[in-house]
């Protein structure tokens, strides 16, 4: 399976830093922001990676990667986004070096705690379909939120779905609503997917969202519409990086990380 970064976009929700530098060059506590992701895909056994970067500090990834040695990489790929045309559109660019194989896919400003190896082992193991990775958060409206399958109680994703849900046992996404205003659960979807070959597909026949852009979530929708997504949910903390406080956050989550696995 391959990797590939989406690492593009204009950053600005983290100006004026972004006035001047590429989101994903930040640093989230000792480390580019850009380093976590590619530490998940190399720690998740993948190996060959793009990265899809654009605005006018694009070049500073390659002086700042080069072709992974620091990773233990032999080569780095990276392509490059025009403009601000949304998660989707990034990944679309990525098709000629997906090659008609499965993919893992990560968002450049999506930290988490713990390896993303156990769902792209899962999915590995049956490489067809959609996987979303899925956090309970309490600020869901912010993310693209799972609507489960109803199971008799309204709202929130608690009690006894609460657990199906956790366990990935008996529990089935509805719907992904992209930003609720009224979030049907606290299940964010993170910024990690796998996908087989057939996204690319779907992404050429999206038409772009009220925020002008070609959204994931109309991605994983079109595979629930066919029956093709599943859900793990993650283990240990997750954050975005990409907003003043959720940079802040995530700064202060891997700090404390750091401090105890140095006092361990
Ligand atoms: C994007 C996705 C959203 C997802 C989030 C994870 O949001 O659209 O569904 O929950 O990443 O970080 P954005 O960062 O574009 O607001």
């Amino acid at each position: 399976m391959k990797g590939i970064i989406l690492a593009g976009g204009l950053g600005s929700r983290l100006a004026p830093m972004t006035h001047v530098t590429n989101k994903h060059l930040l640093p989230v506590y000792d480390r580019p922001m850009i380093h976590f992701p590619i530490e998940q895909l190399v720690g998740a056994g993948i190996e060959e990676i793009l990265i899809v970067t654009g605005g006018n500090a694009a070049g500073d990834f390659l002086r700042l990667l080069g072709n992974g040695r620091d990773f233990g990489l032999r080569h780095l790929n990276y392509t490059y986004q025009d403009g601000e045309g949304g998660i989707a559109e990034a990944l679309g660019l990525a098709e000629y070096f997906a090659d008609e194989g499965p993919v893992c896919v990560i968002l450049g400003d999506n930290i988490f705690e713990n390896p993303i190896r156990p769902a792209v082992d899962a999915y590995r193991a049956d490489p067809t379909g959609a996987m979303v990775l899925l956090k309970e958060v309490d600020d869901p409206e912010r993310f693209g939120v799972a609507r489960f399958e109803a199971d008799g109680s309204e709202g929130a994703a608690t009690g006894e779905l609460g657990q199906r849900v956790s366990t990935g046992v008996g529990a089935r996404i509805a719907e992904i609503i992209e930003k609720p205003a009224d979030p049907p659960s606290r299940f964010a979807v993170t910024g990690c997917y796998l996908y087989d070959a057939r996204v690319f597909e779907i992404i050429r026949g999206l038409s772009p969202s009220a925020r002008g852009e070609l959204e994931i979530t109309d991605v994983n929708n079109r595979y629930l519409g066919w029956g093709e997504l599943r859900h793990h949910v993650v283990d240990g903390w997750w954050t975005d990086a990409g907003t003043i406080p959720s940079l802040h956050r995530a700064s202060r989550l891997v700090a404390a990380q750091r401090t105890s696995t140095e006092n361990a």
